[in-house]
């Protein structure tokens, strides 16, 4: 490999069973790029989030992460993933622990550090999204934009080079999500590769260096989020985000919506 890409993923397809979710998808993450993906409820973005750390196996293509290879069959996967971070829609904190433990127990299990050193990386990143104060409280004691940021610092206390986000915001409260997008916005100011699927058009507009629409399992446009979003060149893309930007707003021309649409859209 020559290319120094952060993510490179190529003729990417995923079939559960008959139904094929992705269709041949390509694209690429440069160290330090914010990627977001939009694109209507069931167009396979979590499908494909799930693809880039094999937490699916694809049924045909390569992902390549980090100059490693997911997609061979000899690659260790375990150590590929350490290199990961992920942070899904739901938060996923064990109940029975602090936040403090739930931000130290992937570091002493899976990177093998001492409870000292995993305590002082945990605060640090607690720290870093703005709920160190709530170190000794349990999950359910917090509000879900607070639980978020929890996932974030157990995230980013494995040190990983990328950071996949799937609609992190998306089952919050709307005056919740402000804090979690600042969260996500600090950390690409740092320069942490993202990969991040949102319904939040004014997060991708401003931190987006690229915006990828995928529609049906593929993926119909993608550049810059003042290309993507302000001037779409495809009608799918103009019709979601007519929807997206104004949900009052009653489609029209439209009418070719992927029949998958009648699942709604989430959040
Ligand atoms: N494990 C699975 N088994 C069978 N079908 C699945 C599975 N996971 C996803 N699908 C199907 O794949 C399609 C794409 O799902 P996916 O979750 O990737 O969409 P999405 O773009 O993330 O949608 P949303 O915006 O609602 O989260 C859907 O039709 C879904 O029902
Ligand atoms: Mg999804």
């Amino acid at each position: 490999m020559t290319a120094t890409h952060a993510v490179e993923i190529r003729d990417l397809h995923k079939s559960f069973g008959e139904l094929e979710v992705l269709k041949g998808v390509d694209f690429t993450v440069d160290e330090g790029q914010v990627v977001c993906v939009i694109g209507p409820s069931g167009s396979g973005k979590s499908t494909l989030l799930r693809c880039v750390n094999l937490l699916e196996q694809p049924t045909r293509g390569t992902v390549i992460v980090g100059g490693v290879e997911l997609t061979d069959p000899d690659c260790d996967l375990d150590a590929a993933r350490r290199g990961l971070g992920m942070v899904f829609q739901s938060f996923n904190l064990f109940p029975h622990m602090t936040v403090l433990q739930n931000v130290m127990i992937a570091q002493r299990r899976v990177l093998g550090r001492g409870k000292a050193e995993a305590e002082r990386v945990a605060r640090e990143n607690l720290e870093k999204v703005g709920v160190a104060a709530k170190c000794d409280d349990y999950p359910s004691q917090l509000s879900g934009g607070q639980q978020q940021r929890v996932a974030i610092a157990r995230a980013l206390a494995m040190d990983p080079g990328l950071m996949l986000f799937d609609e992190p915001t998306s089952a919050l409260d709307p005056e919740l999500v402000g804090d979690v997008l600042a969260v996500m916005r600090a950390l690409a100011d740092d320069g942490m590769t993202m990969l991040v699927v949102t319904h939040e058009m004014s997060f991708a507009r401003e931190v987006a260096d690229r915006v990828v629409f995928m529609d049906g399992g593929v993926i119909v446009e993608e550049g810059p989020p003042e290309q993507v979003i302000g001037k779409p060149r495809h009608a799918r893309t103009r019709s979601f985000l007519s929807r997206v930007l104004d949900p009052g707003h009653v489609e029209r021309e439209g009418q070719a919506a992927p029949s998958d649409e009648a699942h709604g859209a989430t959040g």
